[in-house]
């Protein structure tokens, strides 16, 4: 059975990265055999489901690869020492979130589980492997995973044939797109030493992705990029919702001013969206990294520079909280607040660090009762998020729109689900105690429509 594949692949990590990266890898590539492995054995049991609504992963798109590629040439698995023992190429998926304590705690990336996959990697891995950085890293992580992987080879004779190379090939899908994106990169990087594994690595990519997007680099540039590219794309949301605010002040519109600066092709009109700024996974870790990164090589402005972007972010989010208290007379006691959206952003079921959690909790510590509807985040994740601030009556969570709204008194979009768009607001607007208010935090939602209803609506940046 296994030597029907021209080729092993073992990833170490069924996440967000993992499950998608490999599924695109195997529907492009049937003759690689590639095995997903994770101690998580109820995210694999989820990836093993037959029902294919219940995959760990929400993307669009994902549930046709899953079901083409599982138990053909993709496989998932908790096996994770058969896995690296029998794979050619090791990808590594893992986690890699902020450190909550020791040094460089809220600053310095978590390395625990890198190097507890370097250590099963080292101890399992059979012959040459080459062992691929797919997860987000520090730059100069690969040295920490040579030094690892070196120091398993026995001098004994019975290692003779166990030779590692290590590759860095950050993953620069986007949530809710990870599909098309990996399906249409704008650029693959690889950062590596060695010709061979640089090659090995490209070719599997070059079954559908032209080769001028291959962008190789050497290890050090690689890593460094991931992380420079998330600063870039954060530092952009950053700026335009710092600018949002002073539309706000003077009567400028935050579209118009988009519009206006983003049609100079050397802005460019991309990551210009306002909001309640970035949630997700990777944004504040990525830069916190690098804050962190910048420090430790005694660059300190370079690194007050960066903080800021994260500042931005988190004034943001604590700026709609107030504005929402004071638009509703300055208190939220005995008032009932309808939160539309709790995903990080739309088209995704991804909860980490989305706007949703600050914005309610600042809600329910001034006393709110919070109703929540969101298309694809149940009640679990939602009152997981919100942990403590959580008490008998206070948080409700609804499966419809209309159900959500019952009693409130104010509706907050927070997530740009396109279904808001399309909501029958005219019935929300009756079930609702009067005055009725929308605060629309995506600026996605027909405005004047929902003036004529009735509603009081505030919208960021106008
Ligand atoms: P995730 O938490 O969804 O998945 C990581 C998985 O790794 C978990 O299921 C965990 O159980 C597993 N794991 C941890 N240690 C393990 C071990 N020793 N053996 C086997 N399995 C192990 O994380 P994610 O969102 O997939 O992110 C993974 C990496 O990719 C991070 O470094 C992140 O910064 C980066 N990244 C994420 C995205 C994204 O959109 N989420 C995009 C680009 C890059
Ligand atoms: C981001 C990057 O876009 C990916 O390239 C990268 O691979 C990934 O991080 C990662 O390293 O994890 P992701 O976080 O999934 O992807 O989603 P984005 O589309 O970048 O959105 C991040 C946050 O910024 C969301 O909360 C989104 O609503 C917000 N955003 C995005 C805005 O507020 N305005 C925009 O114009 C764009």
């Amino acid at each position: 059975m296994k030597n029907k594949f021209e080729k092993k692949v073992c990833c170490i990590g069924a996440g967000y990265v993992g499950g998608p990266t490999m599924s695109v890898i195997a529907s492009n590539c049937p003759e690689i055999r590639i095995d997903v492995v994770d101690i998580n054995n109820k995210r694999i049991e989820a990836w093993n489901s037959n029902d294919f609504s219940k995959l760990p992963v929400f993307e669009p798109g994902l549930e046709e690869i899953v079901k083409q590629c599982r138990g053909k040439n993709l496989f998932f698995s908790n096996k994770v020492e058969e896995g690296i023992a029998n794979a050619d190429i090791i990808f590594i998926s893992v986690n890699t979130p902020t450190k909550t304590r020791g040094i460089g705690a809220g600053f310095a990336s978590d390395l625990k589980w890198i190097e507890s996959s370097a250590r099963q990697i080292a101890k399992y891995a059979r012959n040459h492997t080459v062992v691929v950085e797919k997860s987000t890293l520090p730059v100069k992580t690969a040295e920490t995973i040579k030094t690892i992987l070196k120091s398993s080879i026995k001098n004994d004779g019975v290692d003779k044939d166990k030779t590692f190379s290590i590759v860095s090939n950050p993953e620069f899908l986007a949530e809710g797109t990870a599909i098309d994106d990996l399906q249409n990169p704008d650029r693959v990087l690889i950062g590596g030493e060695d010709d061979f594994s640089i090659n090995l690595l490209s070719d599997i990519y070059k079954r559908w992705v032209e080769p001028k997007k291959i962008i190789t680099t050497n290890l050090w540039s690689s890593e460094l990029s991931k992380l420079v590219a998330n600063a870039f794309l954060a530092q952009r949301i950053s700026s335009i919702n710092s600018i949002s605010a002073l539309c706000e002040t003077t009567g400028a519109n935050i579209s118009e001013v988009v519009r206006a600066i983003g049609t100079d092709t050397r802005i460019g009109d991309k990551f210009l969206k306002p909001g309640p700024g970035f949630g997700g996974s990777c944004f504040k870790k990525d830069i916190l990294n690098l804050v962190y990164l910048s420090r430790y090589y005694g660059l300190e402005k370079v690194a007050d520079y960066w903080e800021q972007v994260v500042g931005i972010n988190d004034w943001q989010q604590k700026r709609i909280s107030t504005l929402v208290i004071r638009k509703l007379f300055g208190t939220l006691t005995n008032k009932t607040l309808a939160i539309f959206g709790f995903s990080f952003k739309a088209n995704t079921n991804d909860t980490r660090e989305s706007p949703s959690i600050n914005i309610s909790k600042n809600l329910l510590q001034e006393g709110a009762k919070l109703n929540f509807y969101d298309p694809k985040v149940g009640k679990k994740k939602i009152l997981f998020e919100l942990g403590g601030m959580i008490s008998e009556d206070n948080v409700l969570v609804s499966n419809e729109a209309l159900k959500a709204a019952e009693g409130a008194d104010a509706i907050i979009v927070l997530t740009e689900w396109e279904e808001f768009n399309c909501l029958d607001w005219q019935n929300i607007y009756q079930v609702m105690r009067k005055p009725a208010w929308v605060f629309d935090s995506r600026v996605f939602l027909d405005i004047e429509a929902l003036k004529n209803i009735g509603f009081e609506v505030w919208s960021l940046g106008t």
